[in-house]
């Protein structure tokens, strides 16, 4: 059977998009930056999406486009058998790891669609959440999530995931934009739009290693890179495309949205309770939740931005779980739907533990996701300046103009070497933060 391909370039832009776009941008980003010093954390941020995190996705699209094959596959042919072929082993493992946790929150959105409509969670937010959060009513509605993100890839790359996410992503846009405009209507005067835009740097400079190392993990998370879900999106890729404009478009609009949902979460996450709740894994079930049900016309923006999340995180989710089954089809030739019927089933046992275990899941959605993708990523790095050398340059500079054989000089320094070092430095300094 032929390979597919993507139907039109913004067709894998949307689903580029679709895929950074996500619990990164409107959860995870939220939680990392009230637990890392607020505004410091944002500038850390932005720094590593331009730093790393462009670098990073033309890095996967290189490696994707050059081997039109699944990650798996993309090591085993590009590397032929040599010891280089333990990365492909790394995607698949981190993309069951990150949809082990992904569709426990997936989950959550769900239900808390569902809820804002019967008002479920206005009375006690925080209780409600805990009550609902791990064990099976949290396992219930990951099945829900799961199984809506396995339908949608087991209908393939043209009719299910590039026409899915044509419709999504364009729609989180419009959402999220009338959610700011609401939520500046309503809170004008704030603080969380001081916590979140003005710099203090204090923090900063008493946790700088901590600070730099989450956020260059989240940079990595929000842009989907390290796990090979960007590699498998550029195996679908022509050669006319020019990486370096696709690829800067795709980590600029990811970068707008995440900015633009931070104009929402943070504004109303002080208006209830004044100061942040800490943040953690549950503030936008919480403290946010609490804001749909106490301000006027909640009930109805308490739907919108649920069904905004969901979306987002449901394009996302069709990315990662479309590196395992292009897996399973490239290599084992299984067909798509076997493939992805028989990884649906592992994730409901893999996933499952961590709809159980909430100190796991904390475990898994912080560190351990940063951590497998900063290793990915430095390993794709290495792989393809020192391996693919001359060819990566060429595959880099094919179908982009003048522009990327200028950046292409340097790249083999900075993919090669400062990258490198910075990125084993960043787990270090993880590690370090943990013990
Ligand atoms: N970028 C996605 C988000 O922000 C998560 C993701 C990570 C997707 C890694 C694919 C690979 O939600």
């Amino acid at each position: 059977m032929e390979r597919e391909t993507w139907v039109s370039r913004d067709g894998f832009i949307l689903a580029a998009i679709g895929s950074a776009v996500g619990l990164g941008n409107i959860w995870r980003f939220p939680w990392l930056t009230a637990d890392n010093g607020g505004s410091a954390f944002l500038v850390a941020y932005l720094v590593a999406i331009f730093v790393v995190g462009i670098p990073g996705l033309m890095v996967s699209f290189v490696i994707g486009r050059r081997s039109k094959r699944n990650p798996v596959g993309a090591f085993r042919t590009l590397a032929g058998g040599t010891h280089w072929n333990i990365l492909g082993g790394l995607c698949l493992v981190t993309s069951l790891v990150l949809l082990s946790f992904y569709t426990v929150v997936g989950g959550w959105v769900v239900r808390y669609v569902l809820e804002s409509i019967t008002g479920g969670y206005f009375h006690d937010p925080a209780s409600h959440f805990s009550a609902i959060a791990f064990g099976m009513p949290a396992f219930f509605f990951q099945l829900v999530f799961l199984f809506i993100t396995g339908a949608i890839v087991t209908v393939g790359v043209q009719r299910g995931i590039e026409s899915t996410t044509r419709l999504l992503t364009p729609a989180i846009v419009v959402f999220l934009g009338g959610l700011a405009i609401w939520t500046w209507i309503r809170a004008p005067a704030s603080p969380g739009y001081d916590f979140y835009l003005g710099f203090d740097g204090t923090y900063f400079t008493q946790n700088y290693l901590s600070v730099i190392g989450a956020a260059s993990g989240q940079a990595l998370f929000s842009l989907s890179i390290g796990s090979g879900t960007m590699i498998t999106y550029a195996s679908y890729l022509g050669e006319d495309r020019s990486l370096l404009a696709d690829g800067s478009i795709i980590a600029i609009v990811n970068l707008g949205i995440g900015l633009l949902a931070g104009l929402v979460v943070f504004p109303l996450l002080f208006t209830v309770v004044g100061e942040p709740t800490g943040g953690g894994p549950g503030a936008l079930f919480v403290s946010l939740a609490g804001a749909f049900g106490t301000l006027p016309g909640g009930r109805i923006i308490g739907v919108a931005f649920y069904l905004t999340v969901f979306f987002a995180a449901l394009s996302s989710a069709i990315s990662i779980l479309e590196m395992p089954v292009a897996y399973f089809v490239d290599e084992h030739g299984l067909s798509r739907p076997t493939a992805t019927a028989v990884l649906t089933a592992l994730l409901v046992v893999t996933g499952g533990v961590n709809a159980f275990n909430e100190s796991l899941f904390d475990f898994v959605a912080g560190p351990l996701v940063s951590q497998l993708l900063t290793l990915g990523l430095l390993g794709f790095m290495l792989y393809a300046a020192w391996v693919l050398g001359d060819e990566s340059t060429a595959e880099f500079k094919a179908g982009a103009g003048p522009l990327s054989d200028l950046v292409a000089t340097p790249w083999r320094l900075i993919v090669g070497t400062l990258l490198p070092l910075f990125l084993l430095l960043s787990i270090l300094s993880t590690l370090a933060s943990m013990v």
